[in-house]
């Protein structure tokens, strides 16, 4: 194969994700599915007028010149499409989360078994280095044997991401745990190395929904000029107050991991700031992340004093490119893994796991906050 011919499927904001795979060495972009005709027609004028555009993503799927296909939709077609591609023998991107039920999961999982063909799910935080440099210090044994893990995040603008459009109901993403949290509870897989096992939460709906009509938008809303949460982005521009929202914004899960790490993961979604905070806390020392500093800190049981905060402080400087150069690093990923045959640095279980376990979290918080059991994998 002398380039991989990508079709990309959802062509919104993520969508551009796939401009990664244009005019690329080693690929090219032929062909777009999205269901809204102003997207369609600014990736014909990004991708050239000869590529192949649908409305219905099956005549996507369908096409032989196409060997592998970006899921890059909403949420709640990742596993229809991602099946879909899979059972047509394609290779397969797909978006976090890589669905909206573990059941769906599992699917998807098992599609990629049957199919011989690859799977990646849209792990671009692993590629980043503040949080590489954390996974390099956890596995050289700087902090011990790991035990717990915390992370915090301030989801400042969660009402411009989250509460404008099809984010804001269960039957789009299901929880906000599986959105932004899908991230943040692969990345306590990842630096731990140890999945979820069970977990207790409570979240609630604190601050977002309310009595607004479901029709409301807000270039048509008599308080436009004073609102804190006006945008003027067609298309996701539903008010935050509107009474059908119903994902919550202020979530605090907390978990056991395999091995019995401690894990606990707080995420609230009208702070005023927009950063993630992560702490690994091991037998020999502790590190902890600054995205605002772009700082990581280390401190071990041999170092200066308890009231230091560090033995050692790392500046990380970011890659160029979008999500702090997680993007262009996780497309040259996925063709190195169909291309080359090169393991991906996120395994599709770990895509299922991050949604089992935000799945058990939603189900616990709406259910009184007991415990609930992780299911494993049924192949
Ligand atoms: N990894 C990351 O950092 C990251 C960042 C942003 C979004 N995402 C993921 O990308 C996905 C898309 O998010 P978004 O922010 O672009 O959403 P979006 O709503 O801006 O875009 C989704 C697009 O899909 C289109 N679409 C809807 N139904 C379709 C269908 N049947 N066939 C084809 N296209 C269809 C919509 O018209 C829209 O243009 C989500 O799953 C999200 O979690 C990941």
């Amino acid at each position: 194969m002398d380039k991989l011919r990508v079709g990309i499927i959802g062509l919104g904001g993520r969508g551009h994700l796939g401009d990664g795979w244009m005019n690329n060495e080693r690929s090219t972009v032929v062909a777009g599915a999205e269901v809204a005709e102003t997207e369609l027609a600014a990736f014909r004028e990004r991708a050239g007028e000869e590529v192949f555009t649908t409305t219905d993503y099956r005549r996507l799927v369908e096409r032989e010149d196409v060997d592998a296909v970006a899921v890059l939709a909403p949420d709640f077609l990742h596993e229809e499409c991602a099946v879909a591609a899979l059972e047509a023998g394609k290779h397969v991107f797909c978006e976090k989360p890589l669905a909206i039920s573990t059941a769906g999961c599992d699917h998807i999982l098992r599609a990629w078994k049957a199919s011989g063909k690859q799977l990646m799910v849209g792990f671009n935080m692993r590629y980043m280095n503040i949080f590489r440099v954390m996974k390099e210090i956890i596995e050289a044994g700087t902090i011990g044997e790991v035990k717990a893990a915390w992370c915090r995040h301030f989801v400042g603008f969660g009402g411009q991401f989250y509460y404008h459009d099809w984010h804001a109901k269960r039957e789009g993403t299901n929880s906000l745990l599986l959105q932004k949290g899908s991230h943040d509870l692969d990345m306590i897989h990842w630096l731990t190395g140890a999945y979820t096992r069970r977990v207790a939460a409570f979240g609630g709906l604190d601050f977002y929904g309310g009595e607004r009509s479901n029709d409301l938008r807000c270039s048509e809303c008599p308080d436009r000029r004073t609102c804190t949460e006006y945008v003027d982005w067609p298309g996701h521009e539903r008010c935050v107050w509107r009474q059908e929202v119903e994902v919550e914004d202020n979530n605090t899960v907390i978990m056991e991991l395999e091995g019995g790490i401690k894990a606990s993961y707080l995420q609230c979604h009208f702070t005023p700031d927009y950063h993630r905070n992560y702490t690994i806390i091991g037998t020999e020392g502790r590190v902890e992340n600054s995205e605002p500093e772009m700082k990581v800190w280390v401190k071990t049981r041999q170092g200066e004093g308890y009231k230091h905060l560090a033995d050692r402080v790392y500046e990380v400087k970011e890659y160029q490119g979008g999500h702090a150069g997680g993007d262009p690093r996780i497309t040259e990923d996925f063709l190195d893994m169909v291309l080359e045959g090169k393991e991906p640095v996120a395994p599709p279980l770990a895509g299922r796991m991050s949604v089992a376990a935000g799945c058990a979290a939603a189900e616990s918080m709406r259910s009184g906050g007991g415990v609930v059991l992780v299911p494993e994998m049924e192949w």
